[in-house]
C-alpha cells in the first residue's frame, strides 16, 4: 500500500518549474500553487500585469491534491446554517458564487487534453436515523429555495440502510492533481517550484523573501491554505481539522453511482474514480484533529471497517490525510488582510475548497483589477462575526491554546525511546526540551526539536503521511523537519538523538 501517498499523483507527468534564483520586480505576486494560486493566476494572466507565481514545493501537491475532489455546491449541510447566520441574501450569493465557480472549472476542463478527469455525478447526503433525516428536509427546503437543484430521494443504490437521502444533480467530480498540472501548463506567467517564501514585509511595495531571493510587488495574494502571515491573524480565526483518505478497487459487482457524504458523525465521504480499466472506490473518514496520533488512527480504523462491511472493500492501495480549516461562521476569508491593503489571503474553505477556492481567486483577481466581485463581502476577510457557530470556534481555540500551555509545560505526549516502533515516531522528553524522534525502517535513530517553529506548540507524530503535525494550528512538517504546511515556515531543529538511560516517559 502506498501510505501517505494521494491515488492522485499516481502515473501523472507534472511539468516541472525553476527555483527562483532571481530578484524580481513585478504587479502582483502570488504565494502557493493550490486551487486558489492557480486560479488567480489564471484570471490575472491576461490583464497586462506582470504577475509571478511562488510554489514552495511542487504546484497542486498539497490540500487541493490529497482532496476527494469533488465539484459541488453542495457543501455538507450548509445552507440552513447560512440563512441562520447571513440571511437569505447571504446564503444565496454564497450559492451562486460556487455554482459560478463549478462553470468554471467545467469551462476549463473541457479544453484540457483529457478534460481534467471531469465527470457529472449528483452529489447525495445520506441520513441514517430519523433525526438527522428530518435536518435534511429542513436542508432540501432551504436549498431549493435558493434555486439550487436539491431534492429528497428514496434511493441511491447504497448497499446499507438509510433513513434519507438529500441529492444535488448537476455536479461533478474531477482528477485533481491532473487538472492542476494541465491549468498551470497553460500559465504564460512566470512560475516557480521549490520556492519557500519565509518572509514577506507588508508596504508599498510589498516585499518578498523566498530563497534568499527577493520579490517586490504592489499586490501579493497569500494563497497558502493557512496564510503565511501573522497579520490578521487567521490562525485564530481558523482551526485545523484532518481526515482519513483511501482509495481501493471497488470488489466485483459493487457499484457506486454518485458523490456521497454522511449527514452524522461519524463523517464518511464517498466517490468512485478510474484508474488503468479499474474503478476505485476513494473515501475519506472521521474528523479528527491534527497532531493526535491516536485519533487519526482511529479514524483510519474506522474508514477501512466501514469500507469492508459496507462495499466488501479489502485492503487500500492508497492510504493518506488531508487537512483543512474551519472558519468562525462557515465562509471563508478571502480578501486583504486589513482594508484597503493590497497583502490579500485566502483560507477556512472548511473541506470545501474546490469551488470556494476558485470564487477566492476571482475575488481576489477582481480586488486587484479593482471591481468588486458580488461575494466579496459575504467572504470579507476583515469581518468580527461573533454569531452561531462562535461556540464551536471558540473550542477549537481553547483546545489551540491548551496545547500551546499543556503539551508544552505538561509534556503531556512524551514517550520512551523503546516505545517507538519501527518506521514510526513519538515525541520524547529530554529535560527541558520535547524531541520528536523517528525511528526509521532500518532501525536508525533520528531526532528534532517537536517544538512548532510557528508559535511553539508542540508537534504530534502522522503514522500514515510520516510527518509531524502541529494541533495548534495545522503546520506540517516532513519526517526530517521540512516544512510542508504553514503557517510555519521554518523547519524544525536538528538535535541529536537522545541516549537511551535519559529518556523520559
Ligand atoms: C479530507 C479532505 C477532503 C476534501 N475534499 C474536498 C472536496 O471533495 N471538495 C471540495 O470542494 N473541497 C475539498 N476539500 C477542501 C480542499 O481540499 C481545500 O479547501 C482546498 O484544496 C484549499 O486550496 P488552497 O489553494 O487554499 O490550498 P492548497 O491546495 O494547499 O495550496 C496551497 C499551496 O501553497 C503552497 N505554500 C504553502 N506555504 C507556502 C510558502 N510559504 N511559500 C510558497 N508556497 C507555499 C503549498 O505548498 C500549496 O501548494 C477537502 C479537504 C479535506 C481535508
Ligand atoms: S502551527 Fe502554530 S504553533 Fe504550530
Amino acid at each position: 500500500m502506498e501510505s501517505g501517498i494521494p491515488f492522485w499523483f499516481d502515473g501523472v507527468e507534472a511539468p516541472v518549474y525553476p527555483m527562483l534564483d532571481e530578484d524580481l520586480h513585478v504587479d502582483v505576486a502570488i504565494v502557493g500553487a493550490g486551487q486558489v494560486g492557480l486560479h488567480c493566476a489564471y484570471r490575472l494572466q491576461d490583464t497586462g500585469l506582470r504577475v509571478v507565481l511562488l510554489e514552495a514545493l511542487r504546484i497542486g501537491r498539497q490540500a487541493t491534491g490529497r482532496s476527494t475532489a469533488k465539484i459541488t455546491t453542495q457543501h455538507g449541510q450548509r445552507y440552513a446554517a447560512l440563512v441562520e447566520k447571513f440571511g437569505r441574501d447571504g446564503a444565496s450569493v454564497y450559492a451562486e458564487a460556487n455554482a459560478a465557480a463549478i462553470a468554471e472549472i467545467t469551462r476549463l476542463a473541457a479544453d484540457m487534453e483529457d478534460g481534467g478527469g471531469l465527470e457529472p455525478r449528483d452529489a447525495y447526503i445520506y441520513a441514517t436515523d430519523e433525526s438527522q433525516a428530518r435536518q435534511l428536509e429542513k436542508e432540501a427546503e432551504t436549498a431549493r429555495s435558493l434555486g439550487l437543484s436539491a431534492e429528497m430521494v428514496t434511493d441511491a443504490g447504497l448497499p446499507f440502510p438509510t433513513a434519507a437521502l438529500l441529492r444535488y444533480t448537476g455536479q461533478y467530480q474531477y482528477h485533481p492533481y491532473r487538472y492542476m498540472c494541465e491549468l498551470a501548463s497553460r500559465l504564460r506567467i512566470p512560475v516557480y517550484e521549490g520556492s519557500r517564501v519565509t518572509e514577506i514585509t507588508d508596504g508599498s511595495p510589498i516585499t518578498l523573501t523566498a530563497n534568499g531571493r527577493t520579490v517586490t510587488a504592489q499586490h501579493v495574494v497569500v494563497s497558502t491554505q493557512m496564510p503565511v502571515v501573522n497579520e490578521g491573524l487567521f490562525f485564530a480565526r481558523a482551526f485545523p481539522f484532518a481526515h482519513p483518505v483511501v482509495a481501493a478497487p471497488l470488489p466485483e459487482g459493487r457499484q457506486l453511482d454518485g458523490m456521497f457524504i454522511s449527514s452524522g458523525s461519524p463523517s464518511h465521504s464517498l466517490r468512485t474514480a478510474d484508474m488503468n480499466g479499474r474503478t476505485y472506490i476513494i473515501a475519506a473518514g472521521p474528523e479528527y484533529k491534527s497532531g493526535q496520533t491516536e485519533e487519526e488512527q482511529g479514524a483510519m480504523d474506522d474508514l477501512r471497517v466501514f469500507l469492508e462491511e459496507a462495499f466488501g472493500v479489502g485492503a487500500p492501495t492508497h492510504a493518506w490525510t488531508n487537512e483543512d480549516f474551519r472558519p468562525m461562521d462557515g465562509v471563508a476569508f478571502v480578501g486583504p488582510v486589513k482594508s484597503g491593503g493590497n497583502l490579500l489571503i485566502a483560507t477556512g474553505f472548511e473541506a470545501w475548497g474546490i469551488t470556494q477556492g476558485v470564487v477566492a481567486a476571482d475575488i481576489l483577481a477582481d480586488h486587484i483589477m479593482g471591481t468588486t466581485h458580488p461575494a466579496a463581502s459575504l467572504f470579507d476577510s476583515t469581518r468580527i462575526k461573533p454569531m452561531a457557530g462562535a461556540s464551536e470556534f471558540a473550542k477549537g481555540n481553547i483546545q489551540a491554546a491548551t496545547h500551546l500551555v499543556g503539551d508544552r509545560l505538561l509534556k503531556r505526549k512524551a514517550v520512551s525511546l523503546e516505545e517507538i516502533a519501527t518506521d514510526s515516531g513519538g515525541v520524547v522528553d529530554d529535560g527541558d526540551e520535547q524531541l520528536a524522534v523517528r525511528r526509521h525502517a532500518d532501525g536508525s535513530l533520528t531526532a528534532l526539536s517537536a517544538t512548532c517553529t510557528h508559535l511553539g506548540c508542540i508537534v504530534g507524530w502522522n503514522e500514515t503521511d510520516r510527518t509531524w503535525d502541529c494541533p495548534c494550528h495545522g503546520s506540517r512538517f516532513d519526517e526530517w523537519g521540512e516544512v510542508i504546511a504553514g503557517p510555519a515556515v521554518s523547519p524544525l531543529k536538528r538535535r541529536d538523538v537522545p541516549e537511551a538511560d535519559d529518556e523520559g516517559a
